[in-house]
């Protein structure tokens, strides 16, 4: 039996970045043999093992045909007459198709090399169609790669293309989909991942709502990009520069989605485009399976994210109002999320990436002020149930009162 390092490992060494995970091929051993080592199965019928010491995954080299549409339409054919170049052969990119033995000798068929000093992200060969998720995937790596000058091969985005139109794309399942959607998101520049999608029309099939956003115009005064699509973008490459968390990023995501509904005759304007698109953000959520806290902040920041932007005007009953929809008195950290996505949607915008937005100073105070309010003294009063709710709300608004007095001075 031979080893050899592959994939991602061989990758990141060769452009000098760190190798965290270690993905290993092995050829010409069965899986008996591997049982005998002591290697754990993955699973049943998944020629993959885990190392008994360092838990790193072993495939036994494989061939892989597609018999059926979608993830489970695969059958795994692995045999110790697999060579290694059959193995390679069937992966996504070429620079993922390189291997590497003990002595850090490459056996490279597919010029992974070249591509990758090319800065180039080119499928292998037609088997690249076998995963409808390649197409995310390599999304992806050009987000990740994008600051080193990587770019998709036309031919392999041509191909996305042909994947994206022939809805295959649909049979993913939401755990996988959104397993790289929020990879992606985490990546230097995310917004790479949207426009490679939008590129090559697998943005129409996964996010419709999201690529209905590109040619609707905003009022460029507020929005010299005037595009309400680059301006997400913009958005979401704030929230990277900013190194906000995923809630963070998959909000700005989504954040202007009601403005895709607005009728054209009342361009540039969006009436109401903030309650609007809740259903369209909750229909998102629901697609991919979106975790909670995800689902949770999008929604919120939906809804109010104007709300933070006029946050100075706001007279302190809305601010009550706004302050309560958060429950900042249990989730302060989900209001500093909001806060976050809410300055990310104001620095997103041409030319203002560097304004700075005193609404969030702000929106903390004035947290800190209804927060401030004791409700022991109001318990001491004898108030109890509902009444003791509309006390705390009463007192909650006299601070917040006094909070705008002494701000506005
Ligand atoms: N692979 C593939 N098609 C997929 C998933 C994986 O061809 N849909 C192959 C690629 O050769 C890849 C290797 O399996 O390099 C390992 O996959 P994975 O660990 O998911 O990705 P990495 O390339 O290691 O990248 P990352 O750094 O994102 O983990």
């Amino acid at each position: 039996m031979r080893i050899y390092k592959v994939g991602g490992a061989v990758r990141d060494r060769l452009l000098g970045k760190p190798v965290t995970d270690i993905d290993w091929v092995v050829v010409g051993a069965t899986t008996e043999e591997m049982l005998a080592k002591g290697f754990r199965p993955v699973g049943a019928d998944f020629p993959v093992f885990l190392h008994p010491k360092s838990g790193e995954e072993y495939a036994l080299a494989r061939t892989e045909r597609k018999s059926g549409r979608g993830y489970g339409g695969f059958t795994f054919h692995a045999s110790p007459e697999v060579t290694l170049e059959e193995d390679l052969i069937r992966r996504d990119l070429t620079i993922n198709a390189m291997a590497e033995d003990d002595q850090q000798n490459l056996t490279d068929p597919y010029h992974g090399q070249r591509d990758l000093e090319a800065r180039l992200l080119r499928h292998v060969s037609p088997a690249f169609a076998e995963d409808p998720l390649r197409v995310l995937r390599v999304a992806r790596f050009a987000a990740r790669y994008a600051t080193l000058g990587f770019t998709v091969a036309p031919e392999t985005l041509a191909l996305m293309r042909q994947l994206s139109e022939s809805g295959e794309l649909e049979a993913l399942t939401p755990e996988r989909s959104w397993k790289e959607i929020s990879r992606a998101l985490m990546e230097d520049q995310p917004q790479v991942f949207v426009e490679v999608l939008r590129a090559c029309g697998a943005l129409k099939v996964l996010m419709p709502e999201v690529d209905a956003l590109f040619g609707v115009p905003q009022p460029p005064a507020h929005h010299p990009e005037i595009d309400t699509g680059a301006h997400t973008l913009s958005v979401l490459q704030q929230a990277a520069l900013h190194k906000q968390p995923l809630t963070v990023r998959w909000a700005c995501l989504l954040h202007d989605l009601g403005k895709g509904l607005t009728p054209e005759e009342e361009w540039p304007r969006h009436i109401a485009h903030e309650f609007k698109g809740l259903k369209l953000i909750k229909a998102v959520n629901e697609r991919f399976k979106v975790p909670r806290d995800c689902q949770e902040l999008a929604l919120l920041v939906g809804e109010y994210h104007t709300h933070g932007h006029r946050a100075l005007e706001l007279k302190p009953s809305t601010l009550l109002e706004l302050l309560q929809s958060f429950d900042i008195y249990r989730r302060p950290q989900r209001f500093e999320e909001f806060i976050a996505a809410c300055e990310m949607d104001a620095r997103g915008r041409k030319g203002l990436e560097e304004r700075s937005y005193p609404q969030a100073d702000y929106l903390r105070g004035a947290a800190t002020a209804a927060r401030s309010v004791a409700v022991q003294p109001l318990l001491e009063k004898g108030f109890k149930g509902p009444e003791l709710g509309e006390a705390i709300k009463r007192e909650r608004l006299k601070a917040l009162k006094a909070y705008k007095e002494t701000e506005s001075i």
